[in-house]
This record gives structure tokens, sequence and C-alpha cells, in this order.
């Protein structure tokens, strides 16, 4: 019987993400001397599975969040702040399919016509998703197409740069590290969310088209599946990049999010009316409280 995988991957300073076949995750401090007998301290170079490539991939967005668990933001949630969400998760989707056709590209070039087609069908399924967000914002009355040209939300940029500077890279396996991140944050999106953002939209208008698609009730649950399943064919430095990414990513869109969220309701009116020349058109609808922090990854955010 083939003994089960055990990956890991160094993704910070000193920290080291270990994962089993089986699904068991855990972090490891390398330290001092113990590195001289660590068999954790040298990257590993066997074959992955896919039980423990999600544990690695999962395990890097875990950390990435962590570093800034206790200062999350926690705000009412409030048709503003999800028109800005919808103007983030536009700008984080227009470029993707160019982008990752770019990659897929290079990839062709350096003989490696797997990860090309991956790339390349990853292109096709993202195609079209920056409108489902446009579509949205005119369902709530928003001049959408002013909106997005004008303003993208600060805390969204450096994920927008970083996908873009991945994408170019010489070697760019690091994308597929970023789709995952943002992917795995989307599927663990649920029904109540959608439900709840409905409640904040006027009656009769549905501004959920992007929320549903990048949630567990759309199609991110299959990419996060088929993401899986080709990372863990992958060689081990290429696994170890994307777990990496992932973790670089997660980083940055923790960050990110954290920014969007701290801004009060005024700060975000403010901004909005700015980047349109006028006040939102949209009805005010009283805001409601977040309640619970799973959600908050999810509802307010829909990229
Ligand atoms: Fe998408
Ligand atoms: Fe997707």
């Amino acid at each position: 019987m083939a003994k089960p995988v055990t990956e890991w991957v160094n993704v910070t300073g000193d920290i080291s993400i270990i994962a089993r076949e089986s699904g068991e995750v855990w972090f490891r401090t390398l330290s001092g001397t113990k590195k001289l007998v660590d068999p954790f301290a040298t990257p590993m170079t066997g074959v992955g599975s896919a039980g423990s490539t999600v544990g690695l991939l999962d395990g890097a967005i875990n950390l990435g969040f962590a570093r800034i668990e206790q200062r999350l933001a926690r705000p009412d949630f409030t048709l503003a702040g999800y028109i800005v969400a919808l103007v983030g998760a536009y700008h984080t989707s227009v470029d993707t399919p160019r982008n990752l056709l770019r990659a897929a590209k290079r990839f062709e070039q350096l003989g490696r016509p797997e990860v090309a087609a991956y790339l390349e069908e990853r292109a096709r399924e993202e195609t079209g998703h920056d409108r489902l967000a446009l579509k949205d914002l005119r369902a709530l009355g928003v001049p959408a197409e002013r909106l997005v040209a004008n303003f993208i939300p600060v805390g969204i940029k450096p994920l927008c740069k970083r996908f873009d500077d991945l994408c170019v890279q010489d070697y760019p396996i690091g994308c597929i590290g970023y789709s995952y991140c943002l992917e795995r944050i989307a599927a663990l999106k649920q029904k109540s969310d959608v439900e709840r953002v409905r409640t904040l939209c006027p009656d009769g208008v549905d501004a959920t088209r992007f929320l549903r698609s990048h949630s567990a009730l759309g199609s991110e649950v299959s990419h996060v599946e088929e993401t899986i399943a080709f990372v863990a064919t992958l060689p081990a430095n290429d696994r170890i990049t994307v777990v990496q990414e992932t973790y670089q990513s997660a980083l940055i869109m923790a960050e990110g999010y954290n920014h969007e969220l701290l801004k009060s309701e005024a700060e975000i009116l403010e901004e909005l009316q700015q980047a349109l020349g006028e006040p939102l058109p949209y009805r005010q609808v009283p805001s409601r409280q977040v309640p619970s922090h799973s959600e908050e990854h999810g509802a307010q955010q829909p990229a």
C-alpha cells in the first residue's frame, strides 16, 4: 500500500503549513537548532494529493486572515456598502480572463500545455463576470459604467495589482494561488448571505447576480474543486509557489477588505458621490447589523 501523502510549505518567516492526505493540517514554527533535525525544514519534493493540497491552500488562507483577526471590522451592513462591494467585484473580475490567457500563453511557451489548458479553461469560465456586477449596479439604479470608471475602492486596488503582476511574471504559476484565494472565500457565502442582500434592495430589485454566481449557490464551489484537483497534480515546486501566493493574496485581501469595512456610512456615501458627481440615486434603506463574523467575509464583499 502506498504511503499516505504529507505535504508542507513554508509560507512566512518561520511558519510552515503541514497537511496530510487524510485532511489533518497543522502550523509549525521552525526555530533555532531544531532546523537541523526538522524533516519539514527543507522544501517538499514529493507528489501531492487532493486531501493534503486543500489542507495547505485553506491553511494559507486561514493564516493570512488570522493576521488581522483581532481587528476585523464589524460594520453595519448597508446598501451603500454593498454598492462599493459590487464596484470591487467588477474591478477584481474585469481583467481576469485577459490576465489568465496571458499566463496561459506563457506556459505554452514554457512547454507546459497542461497548465496552459487549465488557465484557458478558467479564463472561459470567468468571462462575463464583470458584467454581472454591472447589471447588479444598474438594477439598483446606479450609473454603473460611470461609477466603475471613476472609482476603485482603495482596499481593492492592491488585490487587482497583485493579480496583474502575477500574470505577467516569467513563470506565472502564482496566479493560481491568487485565484484560489478569491474563489475559496467567495464559495463560503451561503443562501442566507444572498437573502440578506435582498432585504436591503428596493422591492422587486434583483441585485444579487454576481453574489449568487460567486457563492456556494453558483459556480465557485466547482471552480474551487477543479483547482484543488489540478494543483495536486503539479510538481512540488509549483505547489509550493501556489500555496505561498495563496497566503500572500489572503493577507492582501484581509487588509483590503478590512480597510473598506472600517469606513463609516458617511465616508462611503461621500466616496460614491464624488465618483458619480451626484448623490446616489437609490432610496435609502435602514442599515442592518452584520450578525456573524463568518458572514462578514462574504456578504459585504461579493468579490
Ligand atoms: Fe468569477
Ligand atoms: Fe470563479
